[in-house]
């Protein structure tokens, strides 16, 4: 590889060209960075039938005890559903732990010794009530917190707090509600919130964490398919999930299969971008389902939808929406600058005229937002203004890593490249590293083409390992657990090219066709210093001895001390992370040698 500051290509990579995109898919948020533990607080996910499915909660004690349904009778207006629970044994005939109600959370709650949480509950009842607030482990039998809710008076519903301290950890617990009181207790909107969410606003830290860790300069919520939904009636409303989170009704995610709360709302993407440093990018529904598209004459409240979203996140605190966004803490905008039009839904009936309804609308009232057009234009000029277009490429390795030319001879006039999905699928297993290779080649291929492409970002994020809804994913957990599959540790490696200067590089090779490399100057934020990185690539199944010449690099300069060698490999390109090997395929790091005292870098790369 030769590297050099001075030829012409020498050029400046966007701030934000690698990204993140987040999609309520394989429970991401619900059960995922989202920290509730409560799995459908609201007891709205069996719909408003009577008597209601009340899943995944189940009753302590049987029928002859205790007998439990669901009414209309909440105090909240958009989730009406209540639990009411009829307890018919008293202090001298129930069971000696009471009886009641548990949840298991999402695959068992994660409760840990010394930490503390946070239950929310509104409570009614016609007599005085003492109900035990627990965390046991999954059959009940060991308590790991426990705290009293006694009160007169509750004949109107009332919101009760209390916060619980775990002496034991266990990470397939659950939460139970009991009593020994005979009587009637309704119940609504039960939440437990562990108390160290990062920055106390609610994400699961070593999540948000992985997220932080690849530095994404922007993130692209809440889909995907999910902001279709299968039927519009299921799809990603942001209205409903703004606001109080006890009001909010929660909705179906009728195209992954589960329900959702809704506590990760509109307000909390926004919120998870400031947090990020990331730009939100977001992705809203333009009159399309995958069952039904809306004609252009039925097409004005969805545009006045999209607006009155973007005045909720951009909006001064007098503004209608905006308004709402300062009562949920955020006094500030939000800095919304990309809006998308839809997910992949060029091909749906009426799309460019529903999509020019809503581009001439977003542009009147916010002529800086930049619209974003599902339309492909990386081979054939866009017959519609957008400033960027949608791609997504799900291929097989070779396919992958041909595609690192793909956007070589794309037109440098018109709208640049949004890759907003791109992954390894068929031969990726799980996330092997064959997967993260292809991939690799692709982003060297973006990279270089960082004057036509402007973001791109992997997809999906996330897997919650006990909801396998698309796999491969980057980045896998369970309640307490998580892991980087290898795209995921590849990734990283592309990290710190937001915002550097792209040098010119040039690869001698006869086996240049499995090679590739691309090299960057870029300055460390934390000890100013300015390092170059050069990214090599060994797509091929020969080991290969490479020598890196950096041309007009004074090496008397260099800090060998900070100069190191990160290389990911393994022993078979089938291999895979996991819960018991979670960087059996990771990145593994090395100080550089000084080889020799000239104006070469020298070293093996495998
Ligand atoms: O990333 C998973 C899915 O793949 C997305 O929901 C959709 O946009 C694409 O088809």
């Amino acid at each position: 590889v030769n590297a050099s500051q001075d030829e012409g290509s020498t050029r400046k990579i966007p701030q934000s060209l690698f990204g993140v995109s987040f999609e309520e898919i394989n429970h991401a948020g619900v059960g995922g960075l989202w920290g509730e533990l409560v799995s459908n607080r609201g007891f709205e996910s069996g719909g408003r039938h009577s008597p209601s499915i009340i899943d995944p909660w189940s009753t302590i004690g049987n029928y002859s005890l205790v007998k439990v349904s669901t009414d209309l009778s909440s105090c909240f207006n958009r989730n009406p559903v209540a639990l009411r629970m009829e307890v018919v044994c008293d202090t001298s005939s129930c069971p000696a732990g009471g009886v009641g109600v548990y949840n298991p959370g999402y695959w068992g709650m994660n409760i840990e010794k010394g930490k503390t949480y946070k239950l929310v509950v509104y409570i009614r009842s016609l007599n005085p009530i003492n109900v035990t607030v627990s965390l046991t482990d999954s059959t009940g039998v060991q308590t790991l917190a426990t705290v009293n809710i006694i009160a007169n008076d509750v004949s109107n519903w009332k919101k009760m707090e209390v916060v619980l301290e775990a002496k034991v950890t266990n990470h397939n617990s659950r939460l139970q509600l009991t009593t020994n009181r005979k009587g009637v207790i309704w119940f609504d909107q039960v939440s437990l919130m562990p108390m160290d969410t990062y920055k106390g606003h609610g994400y699961r830290n070593d999540l948000f964490k992985m997220v932080a860790d690849l530095k994404p300069g922007f993130i692209r919520f809440p889909g995907g398919s999910y902001v279709e939904g299968n039927y519009l009636r299921n799809a990603y409303w942001w209205k409903d999930t703004v606001g109080p989170w006890e009001e909010r009704s929660g909705h179906f995610n009728d195209i992954w299969s589960y329900w959702n709360d809704d506590g990760l709302g509109y307000f909390e993407f926004l919120q998870l971008a400031e947090d990020l440093g990331a730009s939100p990018i977001w992705v809203l529904n333009s009159g399309f389902s995958h069952q039904e598209a809306i004609d252009t004459s039925n097409i004005t409240p969805f545009v006045q939808d999209a607006l009155d979203g973007i005045e909720f996140a951009r909006g001064d605190s007098n503004s209608t929406w905006g308004s709402i966004r300062a009562d949920m803490g955020h006094i500030e905008p939000f800095n919304l600058k990309h809006v998308a039009i839809g997910n992949q839904d060029c091909q749906m009936p009426h799309y460019r005229a529903n999509y020019l309804k809503f581009y001439d609308a977003i542009k009147k009232a916010y002529p800086d937002i930049k619209v974003i057009s599902n339309c492909d234009g990386s081979s054939t000029q866009l017959d519609h203004p957008a400033d960027l277009y949608d791609y997504h490429v799900y291929v097989n390795a070779r396919t992958m890593f041909s595609m690192a030319h793909k956007f070589d001879l794309t037109s440098r006039i018109g709208p640049k490249a949004f890759v907003s999905e791109y992954a390894v699928v068929n031969d990726g297993g799980s996330g092997n590293l064959l997967a993260a290779l292809a991939e690799a080649g692709f982003l060297i291929g973006i990279e270089k083409n960082s004057d036509i492409v402007d973001m791109a970002s992997n997809a999906p994020l996330f897997l919650n390992a006990n909801n396998k809804g698309f796999v491969p994913d980057a980045i896998v957990f369970d309640s307490y657990r998580a892991y980087g599959t290898p795209s995921y540790w590849m990734q990283r490696f592309f990290s710190v090219s937001n915002g550097a200067t792209l040098l010119h590089s040039d690869l001698q090779s006869n086996s240049s066709d499995s090679l590739m490399a691309s090299t960057i100057l870029y300055q460390n934020p934390v000890d100013k210093n300015n390092y170059i990185r050069v990214k090599v690539l060994n797509y091929g199944s020969n080991q290969v001895n490479m020598k890196i010449a950096i041309k007009g690099l004074d090496t008397s300069l260099i800090d060998y001390s900070k100069s190191s060698k990160a290389v990911l490999s393994s022993t078979n390109v089938m291999d895979e992370n996991s819960f018991q090997n979670p960087t059996k395929v990771s990145v593994v790091q090395s100080l550089i040698k000084k080889r020799r005292n000239d104006m070469n870098v020298m070293f093996t790369w495998f």
